[in-house]
């Protein structure tokens, strides 16, 4: 599912803006990119205290759109690859009980009401596995060290 425009999201990162101006953005799950990404790409364009702008998705077919649809945007980078290892995020996804027992949580949303469990480890999993997500993480934690001090 991807996000859609909605002006109170607008509103409060003008909020965030003036009380701590953001200058990194790391976003996981960009999906196709047409988005939370694309959203807050248009705002983030017209914002010139922005240094970086990291957008990460785990399936490589969906990354490619996306990277695809972001290229307007040049100063987006989307990466290909996990924000944690695979087996992490699988397992997650497995023991989550807004997942396993969605119906008790009618309030949040879920893509598959039949297997959700099977459509998440799938997406996961979705088309070639980067043997390259983990090289996401020393560059992560540099942008999060930045983005804190
Ligand atoms: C709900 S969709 C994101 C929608 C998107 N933000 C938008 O507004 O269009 C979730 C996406 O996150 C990806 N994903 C889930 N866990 C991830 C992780 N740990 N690292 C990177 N991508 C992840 C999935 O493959 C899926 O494409």
């Amino acid at each position: 599912m991807a996000v859609r425009d909605d002006p109170d999201i607008e509103t409060a990162l003008k909020e965030l803006q003036t009380i701590h101006p953001i200058d990194v953005v790391i976003e996981t799950g960009t999906y196709l990119g047409t988005g939370s990404t694309r959203m807050l790409a248009e705002f983030f364009e017209r914002n010139r205290s922005l240094r970086r702008f990291v957008t990460m998705e785990a399936h490589w077919s969906y990354w490619k759109t996306a990277r695809s649809n972001l290229q307007r945007f040049p100063f987006v980078e989307p990466k290909w690859g996990l924000s944690v290892s695979k087996e992490k995020a699988i397992e997650f996804v497995r023991n989550d009980p807004a997942i396993r027992e969605h119906h008790r949580y009618p309030d949040i949303f879920i893509d598959d009401v039949n297997d959700p469990v099977g459509f998440y480890t799938r997406e996961l999993q979705g088309g070639r596995v980067a043997p390259n997500t983990f090289a996401l993480k020393p560059a992560l934690k540099e942008l999060v060290k930045h983005a804190l001090y």
